[in-house]
This record gives C-alpha cells, sequence and structure tokens, in this order.
C-alpha cells in the first residue's frame, strides 16, 4: 500500500513527518501524536448525545501524556488494575470520573479503586463480599454488576466473548440469584451496570444492538434490585480499521443512535457510558522498525525486523496484521514495485511474526517499516521481556 491522501487515516503522521521522524530518532521507536488524540476525543464527543460520558480504557495506551490529554479534554479513566489507578490519578483524574472493572481483581485492585473513589464493577458475589468487608464509609458503597449477556454481538469472540461462556461478569441467566445473594451484603449497593461484549466493532448497528440489549438488561436489574440505576456503562469496542479495505466506523450514526435508545429508555435517567479505548488511541501511533535484512525462503519473502512480538502481539493474538508502510530515511517513503511480505523479528522462535506487509521488492537493510494503528494494544501488549532486547523508545509529540 502506497501512503497517499486516501490513506492517511491508517498512519498518525503523514510522509514528510515520517521521514523526518525516522530520520531524527533511532529504531525501533513508537510515536504518538497529542493533537490527534484531542482531535479524536473532541469529534466523538460531539458526536454523543450530552448524557453520554466518554471514559478512556486505559489498558489501551496508559502512556502519561496521553492520559493527560484526555484528563485535559474531561475524559473519564476507565481502570483495570492498581497500576492504571495510579496513572490515571497522576494524569489528573478524580474518582467521580473513574471506573474500575476486572474479571478478577486482587485485594490490591479493590484497595487502590477504594481509595481513588472509582465507581467498581463487580464481577461476581466474591466482588460484592470483599468490598463489604473493605469499604469503610458511613454509606453504602454504591457498585456497577457486570452482566454477561445471553446473546451479543462479537467480533473476536476469544478476546471479549459476548454471547457464550466467559470470564467476565455475571451471567444474565443468573442475575436474579445474584442480586438476591448481594442484597445480603449491606455495605455494598447496586446501583449500576456494566455489559460490554463486542470488540473493534465498525458497525454501528451492531454495537446499538448491544447498547439496546444493555439497556434491556438494565431495565430488568433496576426491577430486581428495587432502586434507580444511575450509570450503566455499555463498554468500549468502537473498531478502527487495520486496512483500506474496512469501513470506517460511523461514530455519528452511533451517537444517534444511543440518542434514540436513551429515549425509548426514559425509565432510566442516570448517565449513560461508553468506555473506549482502541478508537480514541490507536489511530494516534506508529511503530517503526528497522529493516535488518530482506529474506526468501522456500519461495516465500521475509522481511526481518529488528522488533517482533517483543513489541507488537497484536497481529500473532487475532491474525490481523497492521498496515504498513517503508521508508527510506532521507529519501521519504518507498513508492516502488511492492509484494507480499512475512514481517518476522529477531526472537529465536517461529512465533516471532508481525503480520505481513505488501512492501516495496528493493527493501534493503537501514530502511524502517512503518506500522500504522499501533497506538492502541501495542507497546504494553507486547511480550516486552522475551530474549531480553531493549525497549523501544516512546516519543509524545504535540502541535497546539
Ligand atoms: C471493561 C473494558 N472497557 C473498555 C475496554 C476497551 O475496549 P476497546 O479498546 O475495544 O474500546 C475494554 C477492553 O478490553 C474493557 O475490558
Amino acid at each position: 500500500m502506497i501512503l497517499t491522501a486516501a490513506t492517511t487515516d491508517l498512519f498518525a503522521f503523514d510522509e514528510a513527518r515520517l521521514d523526518e521522524l525516522t530520520t531524527r530518532h533511532g529504531t525501533p521507536f513508537f510515536a504518538y501524536d497529542l493533537a490527534a488524540a484531542r482531535e479524536r476525543f473532541t469529534r466523538l464527543r460531539a458526536a454523543l448525545p450530552a448524557r453520554v460520558r466518554l471514559a478512556y480504557a486505559v489498558k489501551s495506551n496508559p502512556g502519561l501524556p496521553l492520559l493527560e490529554t484526555f484528563a485535559e479534554q474531561g475524559a473519564w479513566f476507565d481502570c483495570a488494575s492498581a497500576g492504571e489507578v495510579s496513572t490515571a490519578l497522576a494524569a489528573g483524574a478524580t474518582g467521580q470520573g473513574m471506573v474500575f472493572a476486572g474479571p478478577a481483581k486482587t485485594e490490591r485492585d479493590l484497595q487502590a479503586a477504594l481509595f481513588a473513589g472509582a465507581r467498581i464493577q463487580v464481577d461476581g458475589i466474591e466482588d460484592v463480599a470483599r468490598l463489604h468487608d473493605l469499604h469503610t464509609g458511613d454509606h453504602p458503597l454504591p457498585v456497577n454488576v457486570r452482566i454477561n449477556p445471553a446473546a451479543g454481538v462479537s467480533e473476536v469472540a476469544t478476546i471479549i466473548g459476548g454471547g457464550g461462556p466467559s470470564a467476565f461478569g455475571v451471567d444474565e441467566e443468573v442475575m436474579e440469584d445474584f442480586v438476591t445473594e448481594a442484597a445480603r451484603y449491606d455495605r455494598v449497593e447496586i446501583r449500576g451496570l456494566q455489559v460490554f461484549a463486542a470488540s473493534n466493532e465498525l458497525d454501528a448497528g451492531r454495537l446499538l444492538a448491544n447498547h439496546r440489549t444493555a439497556l434491556r438488561i438494565g431495565q430488568r436489574l433496576r426491577q430486581l434490585v428495587g432502586r434507580e440505576l444511575d450509570l450503566i456503562d455499555i463498554g468500549g469496542g468502537l473498531g478502527i480499521r487495520y486496512a483500506l479495505t474496512e469501513p470506517t466506523l460511523d461514530v455519528r450514526a452511533l451517537g444517534a443512535g444511543l440518542g434514540r435508545i436513551l429515549a425509548e429508555h426514559d425509565w432510566f435517567t442516570g448517565e449513560l457510558l461508553l468506555e473506549p479505548g482502541r478508537w480514541l488511541s490507536g489511530p494516534t501511533g506508529v511503530y517503526a522498525a528497522r529493516v535488518v535484512r530482506p529474506k526468501v525462503s522456500r519461495g516465500e519473502r521475509f522481511v526481518m525486523l529488528e522488533g517482533g512480538i517483543n513489541h507488537l502481539l497484536r497481529p500473532l493474538l487475532t491474525g490481523q496484521s497492521f498496515p504498513t508502510l517503508a521508508v527510506r530515511p532521507g529519501q521519504g517513503v518507498l513508492t516502488g514495485d511492492r509484494s507480499t511480505a512475512t514481517l518476522a523479528g529477531p526472537l529465536c522462535t517461529s512465533l516471532d511474526r508481525v503480520g505481513t506487509g505488501d512492501l516495496p521488492t528493493d527493501l534493503r537493510p537501514g530502511d524502517v517499516v512503518v506500522f500504522g494503528q499501533t497506538g492502541a494494544y501495542a507497546y504494553t501488549q507486547a511480550m516486552s521481556h522475551f530474549l531480553s532486547h531493549a525497549l523501544p523508545e516512546q516519543h509524545w509529540l504535540d502541535e497546539i
């Protein structure tokens, strides 16, 4: 794929900037565009009804400059570990603007979330029992319960689940039993709901189908607990395209649909919380790795790179490649004849593949392969310590 104006949404920086970055900085590196992060947050915010809150899912990219950028825009934060809570607090988040989720929360996680004053999403009765013991306030602790819907749309079922057996939440079929049991713990009060059953979804209609399910579950939960719900968290899952052949998620259609769902469910007067990670952070980042050598093995073209699954794991996990292009530092993006190559890294395992790319046939050592859409689930989702290679640098760029 040759980078042109039509493809720039796959890469955070234009051709001149990529040339400059690969000339100025040693590789491998990640570079992020904070101005793009600001623009994406503002665009999504503008597409949503006022009653929809926006929380940034820290797990997609916990870089402090990124969190600070979102905090300045008034974002809430979705945290899933004690470490994420402390990063969000350092970025300027407050407990009132924080939710905390996780399928296996340790006591340290719960303590951190309680300390911050975050709204905790309980995943089972064990969370309720432990919070009942840990909570020291005068009033019952308001919590959300995560419900695993009986049916749901899930593009990448292995990552998030939805419909089938799940490590997350309480199965919808046993919600009534859960509510009955939870009522025995009087220092904890169910005041909200979390339903999240999709990942990297590009179709607003499919996301909205899940959100409709969430409100239907909320209606039943409200009856079961006998009190109003003040927060329904409908998760993240807003997709980004990793190839030009994929569509772009229509966030205005998503916002309009959420407005309709809220109007249909006028019993619900609380706030709806959307917690995207990938949509906000993915397009803000690129990863750049130098070509060590080209190789052909039994007719298959390989490009051997200085970085592999120790820096980018997602292609191996999902079978989906990041978009790529090649830069010859000082000469710009290479636009000559190209062919498909398997991108392999330096680790001593045949697992070390970072997808495929349509790359120039004259690639040579010293050229740089740039991977787009790597602002999310990249730097911190990799097997960083495997084989003890150095970590890539991270550069946070901003132009206000
Ligand atoms: C509870 C929760 N919220 C939000 C997200 C963010 O999802 P995405 O990055 O697909 O928007 C995740 C991702 O795993 C999650 O587990």
